[in-house]
């Protein structure tokens, strides 16, 4: 938009999308009426093979037959998933003819079934709606079916976002759809279904929680964009602003008091419990606010993997968890962007359960990156990208991979082109925890 003077004026509204969600114990075995009261008679259900087994699939089985609301189940959702299985998915719910949709599982769950409900709905090439430069960047074109969304781990938030994420393999990346009209309709939370979790995959969902709450914290501010010549233009990802915030704060507090607990003890259920809200503020703040740098250089980290396995996670070859692939990068990346913002990230340091007694301006990148490695340390995941197998020849393809991520980029408070996130690679390949303090 421009004033009165032809100049192009700066954003200086935030928006805020809630998430509809219901969070406690229970809250998944109210799916079935919460589906009917939507209109929902014939559903879609979709989750892993490992979920398919335990007790949140029971639940939503026995609440949709109360609720007499008909369904399918499709259980091939697979962690970070891949165009292949997209295809199966898409099929599957075009010819189910269905008027509602459920997921139940990891964000890999809930951002198959969104995807899965946009291409069954609008039908269209797999790269029509993928955020451009990789995809077309098409609008999605109208409202979607109904989607409820029952988080098992305490990590992605997908359940709060209109982001769906999926492996292009032909190109060895990790790319997005991101819509409002993605967001699923409603979440149901039940903190009790992460007890049963092995202590890996809250390690590195509990980082993506992490993450999500401090690059929302850091993000460039919302009103640093120009005004969108209207409403509709003004993006998701908006940038920090005072309703991210405010999830963002209370987040990274929980994180710093429950994260390694919920990690190192599954009997621990006040902690897990207390992740699993972290998890959900953190993706209403993100939902909001938006992600940069650490997610967009994970693309490339999780995309360009060779060998490395994940322990914890089924063994379908090689792949780096989500959480681990974003904040192998974060101590790199938050010691380079404290300078746009040094109080901010030495309060994110103390949330998280840094000392900070003392500290000033330019101590603050170095107190939140080493006390991220201490927390990389206790709660064992692989301390840099040397750990996941890459090594110094690997850096420009790196780069590569991040630099198309340009919605992400763009959120960041700083400029970056692809020769800087080599520097910020660099930085990621080997950090040593505990013996640096
Ligand atoms: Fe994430």
């Amino acid at each position: 938009m421009s004033c009165a003077h032809g100049l192009v004026s700066n954003e200086s509204i935030f928006s805020i999308d809630a998430s509809s969600l219901a969070f406690g114990p229970g809250a998944v075995a109210e799916a079935g009426a919460q589906l009917a009261a939507l209109g929902a008679r014939r559903v879609a259900v979709f989750t892993d093979p490992r979920v398919a087994k335990l007790e949140p699939l029971a639940v939503v089985r026995a609440s949709l037959a109360a609720a007499n609301v008909d369904f399918e189940l499709f259980e091939d959702c697979h962690v970070e998933p891949k165009d292949v299985y997209l295809t199966d998915a898409v099929a599957f719910a075009r010819e189910g003819r269905f008027d509602g949709y459920l997921s139940v599982g990891g964000g890999s769950a809930i951002d198959t079934c969104k995807l899965a409900a946009l291409y069954a709905t609008y039908p269209a090439d797999l790269l029509a709606y993928v955020n451009a430069p990789v995809g077309e960047g098409r609008a999605v074109p109208g409202p979607l079916p109904p989607h409820v969304a029952c988080p098992t781990t305490s990590g992605t938030g997908s359940e709060c976002t209109g982001i769906a994420v999926f492996d292009l393999r032909e190109r060895n990346i990790k790319t997005a759809v991101a819509s409002r009209r993605l967001r699923p309709t409603l979440a149901l939370v039940d903190p009790t279904f992460t007890k049963t979790l092995p202590s890996e995959v809250v390690a590195a969902s509990g980082f993506d929680v992490l993450c999500h709450a401090l690059e929302s914290f850091t993000a460039r501010r919302f009103d640093t964009r120009a005004r969108p010549a209207s409403p509709g233009l003004r993006p998701m990802s908006q940038g920090q602003n005072p309703w991210s915030d405010l999830g963002s704060r209370e987040a990274l507090r929980l994180a710093g008091t429950f994260f390694v607990r919920a990690t190192l003890d599954a009997s621990d259920a006040e902690a897990r419990a207390g992740l699993s809200w972290a998890a959900t503020l953190a993706g209403i703040a993100f939902g909001n606010a938006g992600v940069h740098l650490p997610h967009a250089m994970s693309y490339a980290v999780a995309g360009l993997v060779r060998d490395y396995r994940a322990p914890g996670y089924p063994d379908h070859g090689p792949m780096v968890p989500h959480g681990v692939s974003v904040i192998v990068s974060a101590p790199s990346v938050f010691r380079a962007t404290s300078a746009t913002g040094p109080a901010r990230h030495l309060e994110a340091a103390a949330l998280l359960g840094a000392d900070v007694h003392g500290a000033g301006p330019e101590d603050a990148g170095e107190i939140l990156g080493r006390h991220i490695e201490r927390l990389m340390q206790r709660t064992r995941v692989p301390l840099g990208l040397g750990a996941l197998g890459y090594t110094g020849a690997d850096l420009d393809a790196l780069a590569r991979g991040a630099a198309v991520q340009r919605r992400l980029l763009d959120n960041a408070p700083m400029a970056v082109d692809e020769a800087r996130l080599r520097e910020l690679f660099t930085g990621a390949m080997r950090y040593e925890g505990e013996s640096r303090s």
